[in-house]
């Protein structure tokens, strides 16, 4: 444990681009049945307040797998806690686990910026920076010392897997906050994707943007499927039940805390659900 934590602070991702969790995974492999990602009993705080509790989930590896519920629930909460965005919120306090592969990311020797390296984000509203197209892919590459070419193929690389390298292949130099909503939100999966993460978490990707964007980001997602790990905050049903493999569905308790209430493959979710809140709640009879 403590010999992946101090490779995952030294090693260099050009060379072992899946330091620390390569070296598990194989062992891990048979007795995870194929988990990326465990959370375990895990409760979050924003100073006196439980905005989650008791969570228990197992993100499978590979696939897609959406989180719904009324708004509050935490959904935000609990997808930033899998790469621990939240830290950066001086109230939050945690309990509990969450594993990738083997190693609980909240132990204090994780150096949290190279967990996120391997488990990126991409945000509600697309946040290119005020940079070239070609610079925000780059942006995380830098650090890997690549050689002028080697960096062009990956940007290039990274853009062609977000179906956006046609759209922008004759101006890369050019500003990327002048691409459309659709674009960017684009753009942004492929900034997030060219360090090659495991686990990519997207907060409510599409909802800036309009239907046919919208299709485009779900196409990608089913093409990154497999290669990476995706989990998927969605207000969107539809958006749930034809882009997700797995789904899960977060409640607020009595005390105002989100748990989860349901969590299965999506077609059992959405057509067999066990719990009459999950049915009330695909169906629109609330939230
Ligand atoms: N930085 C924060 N400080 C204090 N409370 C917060 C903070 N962020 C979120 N909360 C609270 O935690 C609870 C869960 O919020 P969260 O944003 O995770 O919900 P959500 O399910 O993503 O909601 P939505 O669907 O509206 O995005 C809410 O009660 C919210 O007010
Ligand atoms: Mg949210």
């Amino acid at each position: 444990m403590s010999d992946v934590i101090a490779k995952r602070q030294t090693a260099e991702v050009a060379s072992t681009p899946r330091v620390g969790v390569t070296v598990q995974t194989a062992n891990q492999a048979a007795d995870a049945l194929g988990h990326k990602m465990q959370v375990e009993d895990f409760s979050l705080y924003y100073g006196a307040f439980k905005a989650i509790s008791g969570i228990n989930l197992q993100i499978v590896e590979g696939r897609i797998t959406a989180f719904i519920g009324p708004s509050g629930c935490g959904k935000s909460t609990l997808l930033r806690s899998l790469n621990r965005m939240n830290d950066l919120i001086p109230s939050v306090r945690t309990d509990g686990r969450v594993l990738l592969d083997s190693t609980n990311i909240y132990d204090p020797r994780v150096d949290v910026v190279e967990l996120r390296r391997h488990v990126g984000m991409v945000f509600q509203r697309p946040n290119p920076f005020p940079k070239s197209i070609f610079d925000n892919v780059a942006f995380g590459l830098r650090r890997l010392k690549l050689s002028k070419s080697e960096l062009e193929d990956r940007v290039q690389e990274s853009l062609r897997r977000a179906a956006l390298w046609d759209d922008v292949k004759d101006r890369l130099k050019t500003p990327a906050t002048g691409l459309s909503g659709g674009q960017q939100q684009r753009l942004c999966i492929a900034r997030a994707i060219a360090p090659e993460p495991e686990v990519v978490l997207m907060d409510e990707p599409c909802s800036a943007l309009d239907p046919i964007s919208t299709l485009k980001i779900e196409e990608l997602m089913m093409d990154l499927r497999g290669r990476y790990t995706i989990v998927i905050v969605t207000h969107n049903m539809q958006q749930a039940a034809r882009a997700s493999d797995y789904t899960a569905f977060f409640m607020m308790n009595e005390q105002r805390s989100g748990e989860m209430v349901e969590y299965g493959p999506t077609g059992t979710i959405f057509t067999n659900p066990q719990d009459k809140r999950t049915e009330d709640y695909i169906t629109g009879r609330f939230g």
